[in-house]
């Protein structure tokens, strides 16, 4: 097996080779005039694994291109990052369910798919073929450890990200709790753990993906508000629009990390070894 990977996600596909002790194979991207996107990929064998976040439209473009380039191999496509999963369901009449778009067009010339901590499971099954999701909770989990708070209390944003909490926390034996929202007024909101007191902790928000950056940056002013002692926040996919870091840690949040599932000057925490004990462990191999 051979690992070919694009632009975006470079970093991560050296990792994983390095894992799983299997080659990186070079791969070059460049343009046509027209702006149309062109790459090469060096010697390949009977078996790929392709390593590609879909960051965007072009990366997207890319992920297709390459599956094709490897279409005389048996191909395993890893997706850190599934670009257009939020977009999971029909939420208003005429509305494409872009998440199954997506997946259903990488399907073809692959044998099975790997996605990272996934946004919703019923991603999965858009793709035409066996597709798991790897979690990168214990990598988060040991990052808080290296923190060295006392006593931390993990923290999920929304309910929706309680079941990742819960993982994170596990890792330390650390308190969790999920971040509760309460209309106070027609005007005035309160953001606040669920059953855990905040005042004097070392607080960890953790969630799937941070975008714009408004979920945490609300929970995080709320949480200086009930005078928790610290504030940090981790994250799988940091992608981080908009100027989201500045807001964060103007926000008063410490410490703003993410995974290489998004390669960007805050992915400190590696999600490859998830990924390389996922392929390792999966029947197919
Ligand atoms: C929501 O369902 C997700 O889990 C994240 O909480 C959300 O995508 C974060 O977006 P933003 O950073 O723009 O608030």
């Amino acid at each position: 097996m051979r690992i070919i990977s694009t632009e975006r996600s470079q970093v991560l596909a050296a990792r994983v080779a390095e894992k799983l002790g299997i080659p990186l194979v070079e791969t070059k991207f460049t343009r046509f005039p027209d702006g149309e996107m062109y790459l090469r990929c060096g010697e390949l064998d009977d078996e790929t694994l392709i390593v590609s976040s879909i960051v965007d439209n072009d990366m997207f473009v890319q992920t297709l291109l390459a599956i094709d380039a490897a279409d005389r191999s048996r191909n395993t496509l890893v997706v850190p990052y599934l670009g257009y999963s939020r977009q999971d369901r029909r939420f208003f009449p005429g509305e494409p369910i872009s998440a199954r778009a997506i997946a259903r067009a990488l399907s073809t010339g692959i044998e099975r798919a790997f996605v990272v901590n996934v946004h919703d499971p019923v991603d999965l099954d858009f793709f035409g073929v066996p597709a798991k999701n790897v979690s990168i909770a214990p990598a988060i989990g040991g990052y808080i450890g290296d923190l060295h708070l006392k006593n931390p209390l993990v923290l999920a944003p929304d309910e929706g990200a309680i079941a990742f909490a819960t993982d994170v926390a596990a890792v330390g034996g650390w308190d969790c709790d999920h971040l509760e929202k309460t209309r106070l007024s027609g005007e005035e909101v309160r953001i606040a753990p669920k059953t855990i007191d905040a005042a004097g902790r070392d607080t960890v928000i953790v969630d799937d993906i941070i975008s714009t950056g408004g979920t945490l940056a609300t929970a995080a002013c709320m949480l200086r508000e009930q005078g928790a002692a610290s504030i940090h926040a981790a994250c799988v996919h940091g992608v981080l629009t908009s100027g989201a870091y500045t807001r964060l840690r103007a926000a008063g949040i410490s410490s703003v990390v993410s995974s290489d599932t998004y390669e960007n000057a805050s992915s400190f925490i590696s999600s490859a070894s998830a990924i390389a004990t996922a392929i390792r462990e999966d029947a197919h191999c």
